[in-house]
C-alpha cells in the first residue's frame, strides 16, 4: 500500500511541529515537503524533522506529488491554500482557527468543483469532540451547570472557545436554559463565574503549565455528573488529525468538525 504524502502548512508553527513528528511516525503517512512563511528553498534541517524534505515559503511550489497539505497557519493563509490546492487535485486538512462563513462557502465550492476533500476542524482533540457529544446528550436530563475551564497564562481570550462550544452543546436537547442562582451576597465581585447562553455558569482559570482543561459538571436532585478532559500537551490533537489526513482522500466535499470523522 503506498503512503499518504503529506505537506505540512505551518511547519515551523508550535502544531506545525507536532504535525511533523506525527505525520513522520505514522506507517501510513509520509512527509514529503513543508513549508513556511520563514521557510526558503535552500532552508537546510527543519526542527523535528529527520529527514530532508523540499521546504518552501510558497505553497505553490509544492502543490505537485502531494496527496494531503495539512494547515495550521491562520485563516488567510488558509484561505489562500483553499483557492488554489483543490484545483491541483490536493486534499486539504485545515485546522487553523477562525475561519469566516466565506471561507467555508469557497472551501465547500472548490471541493465539490474539483472533486477533492476537505476537512476543517476547529479542533482536532478527540477527547474535547467526545466531551462536547456527551454534554450534548447529557444536558437535557440535569437542571444545573458548572463549567471550569483552565489555560496556561497568555491565552489571549476567556473563556475558550471551546468552553463556549461545550456550554452551547449541553443546552442544545433542553427548551429552557439551565438554572444558574444568583448569590443574594457576592463577597467577591464575579465569584459566580460568567453564564453562558445556554444558562452554563463558566470560571476560566489562567496558569503557567496548563495546556487546556474543561470540567463540565452537571447537577440535579441528589446526583451529579461530572465530565472532564485535560489536554496535556499538543500531541493531543495528532491522532485527530492523522485520523483527518487518512479520511480525507476518500471523502470528496467539504467536512466541517472531527465529530463528522467520528461519526458521532
Ligand atoms: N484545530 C485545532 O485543534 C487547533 C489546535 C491548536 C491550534 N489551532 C490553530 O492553528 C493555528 C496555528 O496555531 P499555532 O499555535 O501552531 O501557531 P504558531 O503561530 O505557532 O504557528 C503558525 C505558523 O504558520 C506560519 N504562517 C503564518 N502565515 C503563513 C503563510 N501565509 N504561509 C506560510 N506559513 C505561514 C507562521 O510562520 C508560523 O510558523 C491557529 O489558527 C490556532 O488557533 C487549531
Amino acid at each position: 500500500m503506498s503512503k499518504i504524502r503529506v505537506v505540512v502548512h505551518g511547519a515551523l508553527g508550535k502544531m506545525g511541529q507536532e504535525v511533523i513528528k506525527a505525520v513522520n511516525k505514522d506507517i501510513e503517512t509520509e512527509l514529503t515537503g513543508v513549508v513556511d512563511q520563514h521557510l526558503s528553498k535552500d532552508s537546510g534541517e527543519i526542527p523535528n524533522c529527520p529527514i530532508t524534505v523540499p521546504s518552501s515559503n510558497q505553497i505553490s511550489e509544492l502543490l505537485l506529488n502531494t496527496d494531503v497539505i495539512v494547515d495550521f497557519t491562520n485563516s488567510e493563509a488558509a484561505y489562500n491554500l483553499i483557492k488554489i490546492a483543490p484545483k491541483a487535485k490536493t486534499h486539504l486538512v485545515i485546522g487553523s482557527t477562525g475561519i469566516t462563513d466565506e471561507i467555508y462557502q469557497e472551501a465547500q465550492k472548490q471541493s465539490e468543483a474539483n472533486n477533492t476533500g476537505i476537512v476543517i476542524a476547529p479542533n482536532f482533540a478527540m477527547g474535547a469532540v467526545l466531551m462536547m457529544h456527551l454534554a450534548k446528550i447529557s444536558g437535557k436530563w440535569f437542571e444545573y451547570a458548572d463549567l471550569i475551564e483552565m489555560h496556561h497564562e497568555g491565552k489571549i481570550d476567556s473563556p475558550s472557545g471551546t468552553a463556549i462550544a461545550i456550554a452551547e452543546a449541553a443546552g442544545k436537547e433542553r427548551k429552557t436554559k439551565f438554572q444558574s442562582p444568583e448569590s443574594q451576597k457576592e463577597l467577591i465581585k464575579n465569584s459566580r463565574g460568567g453564564v453562558s447562553k445556554s444558562g452554563v455558569s463558566i470560571h476560566s482559570g489562567r496558569m503557567p503549565g496548563r495546556v487546556a482543561f474543561h470540567e463540565l459538571v452537571f447537577g440535579h436532585l441528589g446526583q451529579t455528573l461530572t465530565i472532564k478532559h485535560d489536554s496535556i500537551n499538543r500531541e493531543s490533537f495528532m491522532p485527530g488529525v492523522l485520523m483527518a489526513v487518512k479520511s480525507v482522500t476518500k471523502t470528496p466535499g467539504l467536512t466541517v468538525g472531527l465529530e463528522k470523522i467520528m461519526g458521532l
